[in-house]
């Protein structure tokens, strides 16, 4: 049997998209890999506190106050050393430098609650209240070196209902985010998949 890949999670806060990483992984249903070590820039960090709590290799990479470049290096020789095969942004909050994102070629993840390119940044859920859609949902794409721009792997819609608030709107996306990271690693991990151009394409079986 081939080794497991190996996951590196990157997170700032809450946490919620890394424990469904971790409940599906922990429970088979994302096969094949498991998740090597749990970086959080925030000491404080809820997620930082779960992983520990669920007996993971948890390191706090303190950003405050450090220069991007000198902090991303650190991070890089982390998961260098821990192996990592691909890195799976779950809610971290600053802008990864040139150098991280050369670092892991096509090997990153983000997840972001809009279908993109529409409301990228931050507070993506008001951008789309505020401007009216009526369909809304989460993107699950490479990370390349601009903002929530990089190839799409998966998205999934949710419907936006007339009275819904920031809260609500993002509580029924952050349901199918949950559904979405764990799908979306199985797809980069499998190896069916390729990157044509914009796409993430299946490829040809041979
Ligand atoms: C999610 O909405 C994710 O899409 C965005 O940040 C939030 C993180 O939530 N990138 P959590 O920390 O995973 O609960």
């Amino acid at each position: 049997m081939s080794a497991k890949k190996k996951l590196g999670i990157l997170l700032s806060g809450r946490g919620s998209n890394f424990l469904a990483i971790a409940d599906n992984v922990a429970s088979g249903k994302l096969p094949g890999c498991e998740i090597a070590v749990v970086i959080s820039n925030k000491a404080d960090a809820p997620g930082l506190a779960a992983a520990h709590k669920r007996g993971l290799n948890a390191v706090a990479i303190e950003a405050r106050g450090r220069k991007r470049a000198e902090h991303d290096e650190e991070m890089i020789a982390c998961l260098q050393e821990n192996g990592v095969d691909l890195v799976c942004l779950a809610g971290y909050m600053r802008l990864l430098s040139p150098q991280f994102v050369q670092a892991f070629p096509q090997r990153i993840l983000n997840i972001h609650p809009s279908l993109l390119p529409a409301f990228p940044g931050l507070d993506a859920q008001e951008q789309a209240l505020a401007y009216g859609v009526q369909v809304a949902g989460c993107t699950v794409h490479f990370v390349d070196e601009e903002l929530d721009h990089g190839v799409i792997v998966l998205q999934k819609a949710v419907p936006v209902l007339e009275d819904d608030d920031a809260h609500t709107l993002s509580q029924r996306i952050l349901e199918q985010e949950h559904i979405a990271y764990s799908e979306a690693i199985a797809r980069v991990l499998s190896g069916a998949y390729g990157v044509l151009g914009r796409k993430y394409v299946k490829l040809p079986e041979a």
